[in-house]
């Protein structure tokens, strides 16, 4: 029996998310909230001549078993996931294998926050892990990038790359550079407003592609106002606003999120969206409010939870 155990973080698209899917620069950070899997291979006990494939959803207390000789094209699309990296890796399972697989999550799903990706770099790992026995960072984050086009369609890969590496990164068309980005005081709304990246992605497309000057033009202005984040941390609330505005013209706020938005804004607290947008999570910069006060001030908008994070972690490891 060969188990390994391997973590990686979540993340926080500081400025740039959208704009980064055509080529501009964005700013972001790992955070203090991980998702942890375990893969083992056992020999099967009866006189199976197929190998197996159990995943369990520690979360959700979700099982799934699967024979994996009759392999099936209607799986959750976690499970087509796994099944794409299992047929990379499948030379080395012998037929009488079963491999177990175990997920849990500190990070909210579908809120924004890179869940996704930290479960496709996990997974990656964990069969290098296994089978090659290291964790060459380069070779799993170009991997866990064709996980995420099975989860998401198109993405940019930033946030396969930044649960890779973690740190904080500047990141452009697969080209990424270290920088030393820090932020205290900053809070993560989470609005509980279920969205959908693949969808946000895609509607973000139908307006650049029927505005197509205009789109240009908003995606310049995010990506300057990305670089004046980098330069200027001090200006950071105040960009977050600029940001906030072009993402509004992209067409992924909301009425709840600028209602939100604007109730914080009048304590001077500052506000935005941060990954797709439509729902999920927002950053806010506070330095003296709590998170009692903060949900108190937003009684009325039916919050999920307001957490105040650790940036800049540790990318996959053991
Ligand atoms: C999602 O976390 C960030 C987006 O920019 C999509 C992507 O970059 O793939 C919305």
């Amino acid at each position: 029996k060969k188990t390994v155990i391997v973590s990686s973080p979540g993340k926080l698209i500081i400025g740039g998310e959208h704009a980064v899917v055509y080529g501009r620069r964005a700013l972001v950070t790992s955070i203090g909230m991980r998702l942890y899997m375990q893969l083992t291979e056992e020999e099967q006990t009866n006189e199976s001549t197929s190998p197996l494939l159990k995943v369990s959803f520690q979360d959700t207390n979700q099982q799934h078993l699967i024979d994996l000789s009759n392999i099936q094209n209607s799986y959750p699309i976690e499970i087509q996931g796994i099944l794409f990296v299992y047929n990379r890796f499948k030379s080395f399972v012998s037929d009488r294998s079963q491999l177990n697989i175990q997920v849990h999550s500190e990070i909210p799903i579908g809120a924004g926050l890179g869940s996704s990706a930290a479960f496709s770099v996990c997974l990656v790992g964990c069969f290098y892990l296994l089978y090659h026995k290291t964790l060459n960072r380069e070779d799993i984050n170009e991997l866990s990038y064709k996980v995420e086009c099975i989860f998401h369609g198109t993405p940019s890969g930033i946030d396969n790359t930044i649960s890779t590496y973690g740190q904080s990164l500047v990141y452009c068309r697969a080209v990424k550079k270290h920088i030393n980005f820090r932020l205290s005081n900053l809070a993560i709304i989470d609005t509980g407003i279920p969205k959908s990246t693949k969808r946000m992605v895609e509607l973000v497309r139908l307006f650049v592609e029927s505005n197509q000057q205009e789109g240009e033009r908003i995606l310049n202005d995010v990506e300057r106002c990305v670089d004046s984040m980098i330069e200027h941390s001090e200006q950071i609330g105040q960009l977050f606003q600029e940001n906030q505005q072009l993402l509004k013209c992209l067409g992924v706020s909301t009425l709840e999120i600028d209602n939100i938005i604007e109730i914080l804004a009048k304590k001077n607290i500052l506000a935005k969206i941060t990954g797709a947008g439509g729902g999920g999570c927002l950053i806010a910069l506070t330095s003296c409010f709590t998170k009692d006060q903060i949900l108190d001030l937003l009684q009325d908008n039916h919050i999920k939870s307001i957490a105040f994070v650790e940036c800049g972690v540790e990318g996959l490891r053991e």
